[in-house]
């Protein structure tokens, strides 16, 4: 029989049984995945991997899908997304929009998200529209507008794409003013395509957190390290576009906070795979297994600003997944062998 454990902040508990409980907290997506899109987008894959680069332009594809799709469909096929990540062992996740990109599909994408999660996040200012092309400032304020008012009520905190060919450091600033003006809590994509203003502008606006994080020069780290903002790594968006790896010892030993998520989304990562991501982190992030899996627990609820989850403490809620393995080490050592047996919340 197998030693098993239940393991984390209060230590590490001899159990017996034959398989290895591990608390949710030691697998969750948490934060920054894109379920809710229709379409497909494996023919773009298919062409970056004979060589063409990643610029993000095929979320326009995912756009024109999801704004033909029926509330039904988008509903199926977030049903099926959300089972298998919950088979993957997650057990919270946040849900972005951003494949509405008008004033009713990003609501209403909004809305489909909170039937699956309390974590959503309105992601207008994603990609500029085609109707929009030539009007980025145009597009922002609709952002800043009846966007923001019409997602509000479905949406509990507010993202900017921040990146050359999405949106730049001032259109970004005032997604994120406005959002805080609104009351919701910020969030930043950046530095993903290349070093860029996306790290330094997510501290100084105080987001909770800034996703990518793939170019980060040394003041990048040195801001982060310095403030309350999450830094979390998407590894297998690295994997899949062909990027470099960012060096996450790096902004650890800086003493900044990190996390790992799978960013599930059509176009840069179509996984929901919190354990292949692990296993890249480990492999390719100079982390070790007990850093990776802290980062995708604790450090995720971090950057979700939550403390009843991710963690095991008195009062906290009590997720578990149940591995079928001798240690967690396993979840790093055995990549993309499904080791959950159980995931319960
Ligand atoms: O986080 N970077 C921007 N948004 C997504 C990609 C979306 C897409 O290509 O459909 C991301 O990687």
């Amino acid at each position: 029989m197998a030693r098993s454990y239940l393991s984390g902040r209060l230590g590490r508990w001899p159990m017996s049984a034959s398989t290895l409980a591990v608390p949710a907290c030691c697998r969750a997506s948490w934060t920054h995945t894109h379920l809710v899109f229709a379409g497909d987008r494996a023919e773009e894959f298919t062409s970056r991997m004979a060589g063409r680069p990643y610029d993000g332009g095929g979320i326009r594809v995912t756009t024109d899908a999801t704004r033909a799709a029926s509330d039904d469909d988008l509903r199926a096929l977030t049903a099926t997304r959300m089972a298998e990540l919950r088979a993957a062992g997650t057990t919270t996740v946040e849900v972005k929009s951003g494949y509405g990109l008008n004033v009713d599909d990003e609501a209403r994408t909004l809305r489909l998200a909170t039937e699956v999660t309390d974590e959503t996040t309105f992601l207008g200012a994603h990609l500029l529209p085609a109707e929009y092309e030539g009007r980025a400032d145009d597009y922002i304020d609709l952002v800043c507008g009846p966007m923001l008012e019409a997602c509000a009520p479905h949406s509990r905190w507010i993202d900017a794409f921040c990146e050359m060919g999405a949106f730049d450091a001032d259109q970004c600033r005032a997604v994120l003013d406005a959002g805080r003006a609104a009351g919701f809590g910020l969030r930043l994509h950046g530095n993903q395509l290349g070093h860029g203003p996306g790290v330094q502008l997510a501290v100084e606006s105080g987001c909770a957190s800034v996703d990518h994080c793939t170019y980060l020069s040394d003041s990048d780290v040195e801001a982060l390290a310095g403030s309350d903002t999450v830094a979390t790594f998407l590894p297998a968006t690295d994997f899949l576009t062909r990027q470099p790896y960012p060096d996450a010892r790096r902004v650890i030993d800086a003493g900044a906070t990190v996390a790992l998520a799978t960013n599930c989304n059509p176009g840069s990562s179509y996984t929901t795979s919190m354990s292949f991501c692990i296993a890249l982190a480990v492999r390719d992030m100079n982390m070790t297994i007990d850093a990776a899996v802290q980062a995708a627990t604790l450090g995720g609820a971090v950057a979700l600003r939550r403390t009843d989850v991710g963690r095991l403490s008195p009062g906290s809620a009590g997720h578990l997944v149940v591995l079928e393995a001798p240690s967690h080490h396993h979840l790093a050592y055995r990549p993309g062998v499904p080791l959950v047996r159980q995931t319960i919340t």
